[in-house]
């Protein structure tokens, strides 16, 4: 614990022990006694001061000569010296001594609690003095801790950015892989189409022709003639599945433009399946790059097979727009909804595959469903290739997302729109303005 001192210095042992008796009863503060300016001087090198108490009149060193070597030590540069005399009341002395550096200059018979009341102001000031120190002391460590702290998280901000910009590389890099990976089955679909078409076509209609022209020889051998018919019926027949096979593969209604391409879809679907059809289409062609139209195409195949292997519905509606920046679809039915914990089955891919190519075209996937009331896929996908970059990281995110399913919230709202119509129709450019404004 600190305790301040006070030094009292006199030549004069009886002023020295009269004046120590003074202030000694006071226990906050230990006094400290000098016989002469020397004495005095080596306690100052030795302790720190509150205030010093110094008698004007000594021999060898008198009090001035004192004050100014204590003064001229650093150490001791500020502690207050009060001059205490008996002998030089006057004021010449009394101004030498303030221009000594004095703070104050008392002549005897000194007043008791005058002089314990100043000495008690300085040994306070002392105490204020150095809490002000540690205050400083903390302040300059805080400071310290501060900017080394502030360090660290500078280096570790700079070590997130870092991590986030491989991060953001590697996702860029698998959202090209999946849609390299889109290509190159689409790539290899078209290929095999083709294989069949050139081969297995070829030769088939070659059989046609051959067995045509044994059909028109055999005439007058009905038996034999029925039975070519029938072999006539089953290439026939079997042309029709290749052809079936082949477009789906390779929907070559594709070429034909991604209007007519959905229309002949629902218009197909709708006639294997009898289940109510509306299209809801704009009048202008959609001109889309061939990967964006043949996503659309296979994600429009997928929900319908949805529509009709699980929704039991009676109605589906199919909405088709392109905004300035934007293809949107939302292929929606009135049938039993989503049952939940079926939407993720181990054996089930054709909602992770629309996912995979919406996000590989950096786009977003929506599911509204309720119980009883339908399902509705919706997908949005922009016409312009997302930039390498921090939507590298939305590709991923939307990739390894959990499929949204918005039933609550449709419900809630009560928006979920009633299946109208029940007819084949196609042109709705009201709903593309709808869309538009993004309602
Ligand atoms: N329109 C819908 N109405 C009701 N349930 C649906 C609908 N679409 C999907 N589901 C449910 O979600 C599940 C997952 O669909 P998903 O298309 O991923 O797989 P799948 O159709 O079962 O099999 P796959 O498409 O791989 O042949 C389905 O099994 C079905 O239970
Ligand atoms: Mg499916």
């Amino acid at each position: 614990m600190f305790i301040p001192k006070v030094l009292l210095v006199n030549d004069d042992s009886a002023s020295l022990l009269a004046l120590s008796t003074l202030l000694t009863h006071q226990s906050d503060y230990q006094v400290i006694t000098a016989r002469s300016g020397e004495e005095a001087l080596r306690h100052v090198l030795k302790h720190d001061f509150a205030v010093i108490l110094l008698d004007v009149s000594m021999p060898s060193m008198d009090g001035f000569e004192t004050a100014e070597a204590i003064h001229s030590h650093p150490r001791s540069a500020s502690v207050p010296i009060i001059f205490v005399t008996a002998h030089y009341a006057d004021e010449i002395h009394r101004l030498k001594g303030y221009q000594k550096g004095a703070v104050d200059y008392l002549f005897t018979p000194i007043i008791p609690q005058i002089l314990q009341t100043k000495v008690a102001v300085f040994v306070e000031l002392a105490k204020k003095n150095l809490q002000l120190q540690h205050q400083k002391q903390e302040l300059e460590q805080l400071n310290i801790d501060l900017t080394a702290q502030r360090k660290l998280d500078l280096q570790h901000i700079q070590e997130r950015k870092q991590a986030e910009q491989a991060l953001r590389q590697s996702q860029e890099e698998l959202r090209q892989l999946a849609s390299y990976q889109e290509r190159i089955k689409e790539d290899e679909r078209k290929r095999i189409a083709r294989e069949i078409h050139d081969e297995l076509g070829q030769n088939l209609l070659a059989l046609r022709i051959d067995i045509a022209m044994l059909h028109a020889r055999t005439g007058s051998h009905p038996k034999l003639n029925s039975k070519i018919n029938g072999v006539l019926d089953h290439i026939d027949s079997t042309m029709k599945a290749m052809r079936a096979i082949i477009n789906n593969l390779r929907p070559t209604v594709l070429d034909l433009g991604l209007n007519a391409a959905i229309e002949w879809q629902v218009k197909e679907f709708q006639r294997r399946t009898g289940i109510t059809c509306d299209l809801v289409m704009s009048d202008e062609e959609i001109v889309v790059d061939d990967n964006r139209a043949t996503a659309l195409f296979r994600i429009l195949q997928e929900s319908l097979n949805n529509v009709f292997r699980h929704a039991r519905a009676t109605k589906t509606t199919i909405e088709v727009v392109r905004t300035e920046s934007e293809l949107h679809m939302r292929v929606a039915d009135n049938g039993v909804g989503i049952y939940p914990n079926c939407r993720r089955k181990s054996n089930s891919f054709g909602l992770v595959g629309i996912k995979e190519r919406v996000a590989t075209l950096g786009g977003e996937l929506d599911i509204e469903t309720e119980q009883e009331k339908g399902t509705s896929v919706n997908v949005r996908i922009p016409l312009e290739d997302s930039p390498v970059g921090p939507d590298g990281i939305k590709a991923f995110e939307r990739l390894m997302a959990p499929i949204h399913v918005a039933s609550e919230r449709r419900a809630a709202k009560g928006t979920t729109p009633p299946l109208v119509g029940g007819q084949f129709k196609r042109p709705a450019t009201r709903r593309k303005k709808e869309l538009q404004q993004g309602k």
